[in-house]
């Protein structure tokens, strides 16, 4: 029952006895704790009333039916926080919380799921019985004067380590809502919080005791977190914080391990960015926080039998810590490592999503999101990714519809050795994948994905993700005397599976613009190669004028490897609808001006002139001709 609760996430077992606790700044954690509710219940099986119901009874009508007879309480004791009803499973669910004097109480909630003919199949509930609440009035303003809503922030302010703000006078309005929920005190400008109004509401939370305390509830959202707390009214102290921010760990081949050959899978705690991701990789995008591999940016499941109907697969679930570590043994078929796959692939999906939302590809270019956060753009469409899938083999593949449509990303086994490779463990092939998205999706507008079929454009298509996988391959001991190749684990070939090394050396890779002219350089992903070969020439000009950052989310470091990365994903929003190389090209030297303003031009044309794309090169009657030069005043 945890996963539907609106705040997941790590509760901390802790053995502290009094009410209120203190936060120990060294220990980003143990700020974190929610009182523990030993009166939990969760009870499966059909729940008869003892009442006889209404034929005309809604599933919402049930569910209060329930609450009333199990915990002694009435109309006004509770509310409904949620409903909605699967379209796979057709069960409806029912969430209600408890309230005492109009106020509600956090942390009494309770979830009725009721199946398609009405029947209650299991509840889970920390209700109170209403009869032991009657007594806890707010009647605090005879005891001692109830603590302000400003000195409550403060309080919380302080737990987090930050500085309080103790009386200051800061401009507050109160709303009183209508139907249900709790009295909102809105304060502005919260010296600490990131956003305008901080909201406090008049609620009860239940403590360690099972006893409902009088407390001002805070939602603060400040530079590193965000947080929903309990103040008490009376004594001014924290009661309970939990934090919004999803501590999830998973254990992948990250990025900087990248497949079982090059390292060792690494621990991750929390990797998501959050300006790309701001309710983090498991959320619906509202107060939905899902356990499972499936998020607001990707859908990840396995999908052995091959229909690719994400609905019915199984996803790893990580629990209530959020914690996704499965054991792989490479001496058994992947089939026995689903988990562990699965989990590599929602990594990468996501990791992708958020460098990529960093050089642009953001909600309003048509990125891949189910809720875009008023950002613009089409929802709706989060990767459907897949894992092992059995509708292939040595294979994989990514399908771009229009903005608004889930994309869908099919990865599949490698036959090339015994057990078989699982293309789930290697990020040169997840990145090639998901970069089909990106370009398609920038090239010719979000809403057109039909500007990179064919010819050289879906050649480009192809060679844009061989590109980026390298891209986020090179480490700062690389040079260009390194050569690069393509997945050369999953074939279990140093070669890879591409003809030629991604290299800046002419003999290991001769590839030039004139080559295209061979008949044998037609297909889309040969057309590729030697287009990510000038790309590649392109890269190791800019690091080794501009040197090299690490950290690809610095999307604002003017290091080399990250220009190109900008230079290059601008460019595809510019370029027009089918490119070529040439209007490709002109775009990227387009985009250096319009970032750096032409102080990298000629390294760039260095590049692609190196590789016979210089000033002169054209194409008649489809025939390439080469050129070497360079503008003038690059010859200087
Ligand atoms: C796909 O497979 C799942 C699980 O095996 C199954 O439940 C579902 O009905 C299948 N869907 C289709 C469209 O065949
Ligand atoms: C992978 O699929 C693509 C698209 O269907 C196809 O062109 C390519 O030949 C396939 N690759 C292999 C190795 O089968
Ligand atoms: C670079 O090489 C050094 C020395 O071999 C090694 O310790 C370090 O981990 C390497 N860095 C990366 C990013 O691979
Ligand atoms: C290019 O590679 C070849 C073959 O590995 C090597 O002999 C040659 O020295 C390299 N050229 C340069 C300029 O590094
Ligand atoms: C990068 O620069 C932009 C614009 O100046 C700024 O809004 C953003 O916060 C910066 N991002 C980082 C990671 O510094
Ligand atoms: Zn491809």
């Amino acid at each position: 029952m945890y996963k539907l609760t609106v705040f997941t996430l790590a509760l901390l077992a802790l053995s502290a006895e009094s009410t209120a606790f203190r936060p120990d700044p060294s220990v980003g954690a143990e700020r974190f704790r929610a009182p523990r509710i030993p009166h939990n219940v969760y009870l499966t099986g059909k729940v008869a009333l003892k009442q006889a119901l209404p034929l005309d009874f809604t599933p919402v009508d049930k569910a209060i039916a329930l609450a009333k007879e199990k915990y002694n309480v009435n109309e006004k004791g509770v509310s409904v926080t949620n409903v909605y009803t699967s379209r796979d499973t057709g069960i409806t669910h029912v969430y209600l919380r408890q309230r005492i004097n109009g106020e509600e109480v956090n942390n009494a909630n309770m979830n009725v799921n009721i199946n398609k003919i009405g029947d209650i199949i299991s509840y889970g509930s920390s209700f109170l019985d209403g009869g032991s609440t009657v007594g806890n009035k707010p009647q605090l303003r005879e005891q001692s004067p109830e603590v302000k809503p400003v000195k409550a922030i403060s309080a919380v302010l302080e737990h987090l380590g930050l500085p309080g703000v103790g009386d200051t006078d800061l401009q507050t309005a109160t709303i009183t809502p209508k139907g249900s929920g709790s009295p909102v005190t809105v304060v502005y400008d919260v010296p600490g919080s990131i956003q305008k109004q901080t909201k406090v509401t008049k609620e009860f939370i239940v403590n360690d005791q099972g006893t409902p305390e009088a407390a001002w509830g805070v939602t603060l959202r400040t530079a590193d977190d965000w947080v929903n707390s309990h103040v008490s009214r009376s004594t001014g102290k924290v009661i309970s914080m939990v934090s919004w921010k999803s501590y999830a760990t998973y254990k992948v081949y990250g990025q900087g391990s990248y497949n079982p050959e090059i390292g060792s899978r690494i621990v991750v705690v929390d990797p998501y960015d959050t300006e790309a991701s701001p309710k983090g990789w498991h959320s619906d995008g509202d107060t939905l926080v899902t356990q499972e591999t499936r998020g607001n940016n990707v859908y990840a499941q396995e999908d052995h039998d091959g229909n690719s109907s994400w609905e019915r697969k199984k996803r790893p679930n990580g629990g209530e810590g959020l914690n996704f570590d499965f054991p792989i043994d490479f001496t058994k078929e992947p089939s026995t490592y689903t988990d562990a796959a699965v989990t590599n692939l929602f990594y990468w999906n996501n990791y992708i999503h958020d460098i990529y939302y960093r050089y642009g590809f953001t909600e309003e270019a048509g990125n891949f999101q189910l809720k875009n956060f008023g950002k613009g753009g089409q929802g709706g469409d989060p990767v459907l990714a897949f894992a092992q899938s059995g509708d292939g083999i040595d294979n994989a593949s990514f399908y771009t519809p229009p903005d608004g449509q889930m994309p869908m990303m099919t990865m599949y086994l490698f036959s090339a050795m015994s057990p078989q490779r699982d293309g789930d463990l290697d990020s040169d092939v997840m990145i090639h994948e998901y970069t089909h998205g990106l370009s398609i999706r920038l090239t010719g507008g979000p809403a057109n994905s039909d500007c990179l079929h064919g010819g050289e454009a879906g050649g480009m298509g192809e060679g844009w993700g061989d590109l980026m996988a390298v891209v986020f391959r090179i480490t700062q001991n690389d040079t260009r005397d390194n050569d690069f190749t393509l997945a050369p684990y999953l074939v279990n070939d140093p070669k890879g599976i591409r003809r030629r090394p991604y290299s800046t050396n002419m003999t290991r890779n001769p590839y030039v613009y004139s080559t295209l002219n061979g008949r044998e350089f037609g297909e889309v992903h040969v057309v590729g190669e030697i287009w990510a070969t000038m790309l590649y020439e392109v890269v190791w000009n800019l690091i080794d004028e501009a040197g090299f950052e690490p950290e690809l989310a610095n999307s604002n470091s003017t290091k080399g490897n990250i220009l190109a990365l900008r230079y290059i994903i601008t460019a595809m929003k510019l370029q027009p609808c089918n490119p070529d190389f040439l209007s490709a090209r002109d775009a990227i030297i387009q985009a250096e001006n319009e970032i750096t303003g032409g102080q990298y031009m000629c390294t760039l044309w260095n590049a692609f002139a190196k590789r016979g794309l210089g000033t002169e090169a054209s194409k008649v009657n489809g025939v390439r001709s080469d050129s070497n030069s360079v503008p003038s005043e690059c010859t200087q």
